[in-house]
């Protein structure tokens, strides 16, 4: 159970005082949903109860008489926090720690921990439960892929042709993400119902997150890569990157931990140095670096620490940023494969395009 200072420090004051309860699960005092607004109200801080940015104005109109506390804004959601939760919400939920999904490898049998059956499975809106068989781990990104985009994205059958894929595609639709997280919390025949395994605070991280990157708040997937059937790894990045500047960025938030030329941590079992992954899987790194790697800071990564959101700024910053690091990753001399086992790209590979060096 992750409940350090630090941690809880990042989740914000709200989030915070919802975290600390939670992270006392074992205690009768758990706030259900309904009791979140009472729980703030009993914490020092003045702050409305966790609201969504976009509730602000509601939130100002329903509250009586022009106090200074009033034109704050509400204690803003974490949304790296959120894009975490999305890739994988076991990971990065300290608030709900010890869910550990169903094994994929047995079929028709749910083996897991954690859950509304303690057996690492969820269930769906009519309380079926939903087994693990296909793989998709219960992760977000599974069911709407790491571009958000659902069936019309990367895992969709156009391109990387993942069966677990869900038909929704999260940025094309004009929901609040007060609707989306009643609707992640509830479930539907395919979504599983996700108010199991995350906290109220929790759902509105993530559904805030994907409204933001939606609203261009956040780096859009659309604005780093195209999605381009048949070529390896199905996507190209976009032009505009400048790769001096990625170098530079790179020295002073990155070199840090995974050394300067970013052999220093392998991923994936040894397959990967961070360039040999960044010009082959950018479609997934973007989302890592701009929201942080979920459970880094514990385990066999505690020595490292904490990998948070990399990425400064506005949205539009931001996705200049990204495209700077990848423009700059793309350089196999200066970002080589070192001990990694897996292959390298070859020249001409469409995925850094005029960025490979
Ligand atoms: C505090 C240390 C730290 C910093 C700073 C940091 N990282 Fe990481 N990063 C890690 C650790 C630890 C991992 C986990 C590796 C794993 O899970 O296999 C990781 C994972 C990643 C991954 C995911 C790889 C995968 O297999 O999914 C990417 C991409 C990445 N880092 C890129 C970056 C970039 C780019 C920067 C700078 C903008 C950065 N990191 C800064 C520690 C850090």
């Amino acid at each position: 159970m992750q409940c350090d200072a630090a941690r809880m420090k990042r989740l914000g004051v709200c989030a915070l005082v919802l975290a600390f309860s939670a992270c006392h699960t074992e205690s009768p005092q758990v706030p259900l949903p309904d009791s979140s607004a009472q729980v703030v109200q009993s914490s020092s801080a003045s702050a409305p109860a966790v609201v969504a940015p976009s509730a602000s104005a509601s939130a100002s109109a329903v509250v009586p008489a022009a106090s200074s506390a009033v034109a704050q804004p509400a204690a803003p959601v974490d949304l790296a926090l959120g894009g975490r939760l999305y890739d994988s919400f076991f990971r990065d939920g300290s608030h709900m720690a010890g869910f550990e999904p169903d094994a994929s490898s047995t079929k028709g049998k749910a083996d897991g921990k954690g859950g509304p059956r303690k057996d690492g499975s969820l269930l769906n809106k009519d309380g079926t439960p939903l087994l693990n068989d296909a793989g998709h781990d219960y992760r977000l990104k599974n069911f709407f892929g790491w571009d958000l985009r659902g069936e019309s994205g990367i895992y969709g059958a156009g391109y990387m042709k993942k069966g677990y894929v869900l038909k929704v595609d999260l940025l094309s639709g004009r929901e609040s993400a007060k609707e989306l997280a009643s609707w992640l919390k509830n479930g539907t025949a395919e979504v599983p119902a996700y108010g199991s395994v995350m906290d109220d605070a929790s759902l509105a991280a993530v559904s805030e997150f994907i409204v933001a990157v939606r609203e261009r708040k956040l780096v859009h997937p659309a604005d780093v890569f195209d999605l381009k059937a048949g070529s390896p790894g199905n996507y190209s990045l976009r032009s505009g990157g400048n790769a001096a500047r990625g170098k530079e960025l790179y020295g002073e938030r990155c070199a840090g931990c995974h050394g300067n030329d970013g052999t220093k941590l392998l991923f994936d079992g040894g397959e990967f140095s961070l360039g040999s992954h960044a010009r082959q899987k950018a479609y997934e790194d973007w989302l890592k670096i701009m929201n942080g790697q979920p459970g880094t800071g514990t385990g066999k990564w505690t020595y490292i620490g904490t990998m948070g959101p990399q990425l400064k700024g506005t949205g539009a910053e931001m996705t200049r940023e990204l495209l700077d690091l990848f423009a700059a990753l793309c350089d196999r001399a200066a970002f080589p494969k070192g001990a990694a086992k897996g292959k390298d790209v070859d020249n001409g590979d469409a995925r850094c395009r005029d960025y490979l060096r």
